[in-house]
C-alpha cells in the first residue's frame, strides 16, 4: 500500500512555525525580470553615508530585511534615515554614538563596515565582532591590520567589541601604504572608506576588485572623494578635509540577475532581465555558455537566457573577475542535473557547502569533501522538504525546487529575505507555481 504524505502537513503547527515557501516544480518561465539594487554595494555605501556631513540620497535601495537592519543601525548611531520606496535619504551630520550594538552587528557582517566611517568622524569607535551567514570563520584582522597602518590604535575589549581610535596627537587617521594578503572585500572597503578623510595618500595594494568596490568608490568620488585604481588590484585614495551632498543610484544586482539566470538555465526556459550590467556576469554568463545556454546580450542593459541542454562543468570560485563565491550554491543546483560529473571548488569561504546535504534530500548525487565537491548528473530532481543554511543555498533550493517534479517545500526563509528582493513575486510574474505559506496566519 502506498502511503501518501502531504509534506506541508509533517511539519509541526506550532505557533512558533515560520513561514515557507512551497513551490510546485517544472513550469516553464517566460517573460522579463526587474534586477533590483545591489545588496552588497547598498549596504557598503549606506555605511560610508556616514562619512558625509551632509544629505544623501541613495536610489535603487532594494527591499531587503539586511537593509532594514543597516537603517537601524545608523539610526542608533543618531543618523537621521527616511525610506521611500527605492530610494533612502540619509543625513549624518549629527553622529551621537561612537558604539554598533550588538544586537544588529552580531547578525549581519556588513555591518562592520560602519568601523571606518565612524573612526574617520568621530576619532573612535566601538563595534562587536560581526555575524552573518554561518560559512566559515570569516576574521576582520585584514581590516583592522589596514586601520593599525593608517595610525588608528585598535585593541579587543572583553565581550568580543573591536575598540578603535585615533590618537589626539594627530587627530586623523595618516595615509598609509597596505598590502592586503588576501583580496578581501571588506577590508577593501573599510581601508578606503577610511582613507577619504585621512591626512595623505593611501594605497592599497591587492585589492579586491568586485564591482561593489567600484561602486563605492563612485559613490565616495561623487562626494568629493579622491580614489583613483577601483576595479584594479592597487587602489589609491587622497584623503580630503569634507564630503559633500551627494545624489546616487546603486548598481543592479549581479548575484540577483546571476541566480535568475539559473532559474531561467534550469528551468530550460527563455527569459528576460533588467536591467543588467552585463560585464558583472561575464565569469557567470562564460559558465552557463560552456555548459550549454544561449546568452545574448540584447541593448546595453538586458540579458536574454534560452533552454539550451545542459552540460557538466568545473568551477572553482575566485576574487573578481573569477566566477564568484555567491553563485556557487545555484550553481550546484544546477549542476546537479547537468549531463556528466562536475567538480565545485570553493576557494573563499571554507564552509560554504551545507546545501549539499539538501540538495541530495531532492535526488541530486552530490560527495563533498574538504573543499571540492563531487557531483553527479542525474536526469531530475524530486520535490522535498529542506532548510536553507544561509542566503545563497536558499536560492540554491529554491532553483532546485523550481525543476523538481513535485512539491518543494523550501524552510528557513529568513536567510532568502536578507538578500533577495520579493523573489517569489518576481518567480510568479515568469510563471512560476510558488507561494509563501505562513502557518499562523493559515490556520486562523
Ligand atoms: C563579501 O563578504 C560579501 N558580503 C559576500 O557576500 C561575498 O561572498 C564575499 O564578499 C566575496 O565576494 C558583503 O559584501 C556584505 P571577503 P566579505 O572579505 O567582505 C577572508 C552574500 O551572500 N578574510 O572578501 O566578508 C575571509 O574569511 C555574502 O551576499 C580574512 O581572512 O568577503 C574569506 O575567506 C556572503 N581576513 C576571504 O577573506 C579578513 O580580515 C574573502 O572574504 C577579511 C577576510
Amino acid at each position: 500500500m502506498t502511503i501518501k504524505i502531504n509534506i506541508a502537513e509533517t511539519r509541526t503547527k506550532s505557533s512558533e512555525e515560520p513561514p515557507f515557501l512551497e513551490i510546485q516544480g517544472r513550469k516553464k518561465l517566460s517573460g522579463e525580470v526587474k534586477i533590483s539594487g545591489a545588496k552588497n554595494s547598498a549596504l557598503a555605501i549606506m555605511a560610508a553615508s556616514l562619512l558625509c556631513q551632509d544629505d544623501c540620497r541613495l536610489r535603487n535601495i532594494p527591499s531587503l530585511v539586511d537593509i532594514n537592519r543597516m537603517s537601524q543601525l545608523l539610526q542608533a548611531l543618531g543618523v537621521k534615515v527616511h525610506r521611500q520606496g527605492e530610494t533612502l535619504d540619509i543625513n549624518a551630520i549629527n553622529i551621537s554614538s561612537s558604539q554598533a550594538p550588538y544586537e544588529i552587528v552580531s547578525r549581519m557582517r556588513a555591518s562592520f563596515d560602519v568601523i571606518g566611517p565612524l573612526l574617520t568622524r568621530l576619532g573612535v569607535a566601538r563595534v562587536p565582532l560581526p555575524g552573518g551567514c554561518a560559512i566559515g570563520a570569516r576574521p576582520v584582522d585584514l581590516y583592522l591590520q589596514g586601520l593599525q597602518a593608517m595610525g588608528a590604535s585598535v585593541q579587543i575589549e572583553s565581550g568580543g567589541i573591536v575598540y578603535a581610535c585615533v590618537p589626539s596627537k594627530s587627530g586623523r587617521l595618516q595615509g598609509a601604504e597596505i598590502y592586503l594578503n588576501k583580496p578581501s572585500v571588506g577590508a577593501t572597503k573599510t581601508i578606503m572608506t577610511a582613507a577619504t578623510l585621512a591626512e595623505g595618500e593611501t594605497k592599497i595594494e591587492n585589492a579586491a576588485q568586485e564591482p561593489e568596490i567600484v561602486d563605492l568608490a563612485n559613490f565616495c568620488c561623487q562626494m568629493g572623494a579622491k580614489i583613483s585604481g577601483a576595479g584594479t588590484n592597487t587602489i589609491v585614495i587622497s584623503g580630503v578635509d569634507r564630503l559633500q551632498s551627494v545624489d546616487y543610484s546603486i548598481i543592479p544586482d549581479r548575484i540577483e540577475a546571476g541566480t535568475f539566470l539559473v532559474a531561467g538555465a534550469i528551468t530550460h526556459s527563455d527569459i528576460s532581465l533588467y536591467p543588467v550590467i552585463p560585464e558583472h556576469l561575464m565569469p557567470v554568463i562564460a559558465k552557463l555558455n560552456s555548459m550549454g545556454c544561449r546568452i545574448i546580450t540584447e541593448g546595453s542593459d538586458r540579458l536574454r537566457i534560452m533552454p539550451g541542454n545542459l552540460k557538466a562543468v568545473d568551477i572553482e570560485t575566485l576574487p573578481y573577475p573569477g566566477f564568484p563565491t555567491d553563485m556557487q550554491a545555484p550553481f550546484m543546483a544546477l549542476l546537479s542535473i547537468s549531463e556528466g560529473n562536475s567538480i565545485i571548488s570553493e576557494t573563499i569561504f571554507e564552509n560554504r557547502f551545507r546545501h549539499v546535504a539538501e540538495l541530495n534530500r531532492m535526488g541530486a548525487d552530490i560527495r563533498a569533501k574538504g573543499n571540492h565537491a563531487l557531483i553527479r548528473g542525474v536526469p531530475k530532481l524530486a520535490g522535498a522538504p529542506v532548510m536553507a543554511t544561509d542566503l545563497r543555498a536558499s536560492a540554491a533550493l529554491v532553483v532546485a525546487g523550481l525543476a523538481a517534479e513535485g512539491t518543494t517545500i523550501v524552510q528557513g526563509l529568513h536567510h532568502l529575505d536578507r538578500g533577495y528582493d520579493n523573489i517569489e513575486s518576481k518567480l510568479q510574474k515568469l510563471g512560476a507555481s510558488l507561494q509563501r505559506i505562513n502557518p499562523v496566519q493559515a490556520k486562523n
